[in-house]
């Protein structure tokens, strides 16, 4: 992983913007999810419009040429289109014209899928080099007078380069280690949006069980963690960082708990970004990236778990 990037509209909604618009208060919002305030695209400002600046941001980072990509994967379950791909409108933006690019849907699983995906590909031989981006406007699927979802979501994009490297005879390995993919469809109509172009010919709204998802989500997220330290003989105690998809501050608490993981491990952004759905990982990576608290050599612990439900997990040497 070469380097990271993201970026957030310039518009911040606080709780108590919301508070004027629908029954809900500071109090509430922030005891129940941890959640101060989000940002929202301006209006025209696209999916891939940010997207695209949170992939110059990493290419940027990571110090290698746009023409270097030959692979372009896009996590959003808001696209600009219900086709074609807003990666490629990505790609054209980036003035690529060779390689691949396209998008992957898992709602907030959408990064952990879209690292699987671009590591699968890379390590076949296909490609060489990724960008591997989680870009979202949940703002405009929002019901903005149901309170119960309104207040969780919020837009923005963040991405990472991949680079396709031998790992080294000696020392410790680089890179993404695992990554390990769930879902199960039995629970699709806990979170979901009620429109779609083959059913409604409509884009819809986001729909949730909010209780229903989170009485799942600690039980999968940490299942998965299991998984990915049995598949690397990794443990909690050796995890520097762990970037959890920012749903909800009492998930996120939850879930390192169970694991063994001190809160001062864990990267936290959604008291400032709420939900971003496929960006939420890697905007918080970026962020720890940027303060300087991730360092090269790093051992960090990627999950997310969604709509479908969809979840997962990845271990990183950064
Ligand atoms: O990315 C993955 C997808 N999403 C998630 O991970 C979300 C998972 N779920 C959650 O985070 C929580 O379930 C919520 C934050 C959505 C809700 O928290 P909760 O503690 O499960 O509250 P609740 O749904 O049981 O609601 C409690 C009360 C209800 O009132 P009554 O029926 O007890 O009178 C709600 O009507 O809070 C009420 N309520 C609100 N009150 C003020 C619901 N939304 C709001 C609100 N402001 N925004």
């Amino acid at each position: 992983m070469l380097g990271c990037g993201s970026y957030l509209p310039a518009q911040i909604l606080t709780n108590a913007d919301l508070a004027r618009k629908v029954d809900t208060s500071d109090e509430w919002i922030v005891q129940r999810t941890g959640i101060r305030e989000r940002h929202v695209a301006a209006p025209g400002e696209t999916t891939s419009d940010m997207a695209t600046l949170a992939a110059r941001a990493a290419l940027a980072h990571a110090r290698v040429d746009a023409q270097s990509i030959d692979l372009i994967v896009l996590a959003t379950s808001t696209p600009d289109n219900t086709f074609p791909a807003s990666a490629v409108t990505v790609q054209a933006a980036l003035g690529i014209t060779h390689g691949a690019a396209f998008d992957v849907q898992a709602v907030c699983s959408g990064f952990v899928y879209a690292l699987a995906t671009a590591d699968s590909l890379l390590k076949s031989g296909s490609f060489s080099r990724a960008l591997v981006i989680g870009a979202e406007t949940f703002s405009r699927i929002l019901d903005w007078t149901d309170r119960g979802t309104c207040v969780l979501f919020g837009d923005g994009a963040g991405a990472v380069v991949l680079d396709r490297q031998e790992q080294a005879d000696q020392g410790e390995e680089r890179g993404i280690l695992t990554v390990r993919l769930r879902s199960d469809g039995r629970h699709k109509s806990k979170l979901y949006v009620d429109g779609g172009p083959s059913s409604t010919g409509t884009v819809g709204h986001l729909r949730m069980e909010g209780k229903e998802v989170f009485r799942y989500a600690v039980a999968m997220i940490t299942d998965v963690v299991e998984d990915a330290f049995e598949a690397t003989g990794y443990t909690a105690a050796d995890v520097d960082w762990f970037i959890p998809h920012q749903a909800n501050k009492r998930i996120i608490d939850g879930s390192a708990h169970k694991l063994g993981i001190p809160p001062g491990k864990i990267v936290v952004t959604v008291d400032r970004h709420g939900n971003t759905s496929a960006a939420s990982i890697p905007l918080a990576l970026n962020d720890a990236v940027a303060d300087r608290r991730i360092k090269r050599g790093d051992l960090l612990l990627l999950e997310a778990m969604g709509g479908g439900f969809t979840w997962g997990a990845a271990l990183v040497r950064w």
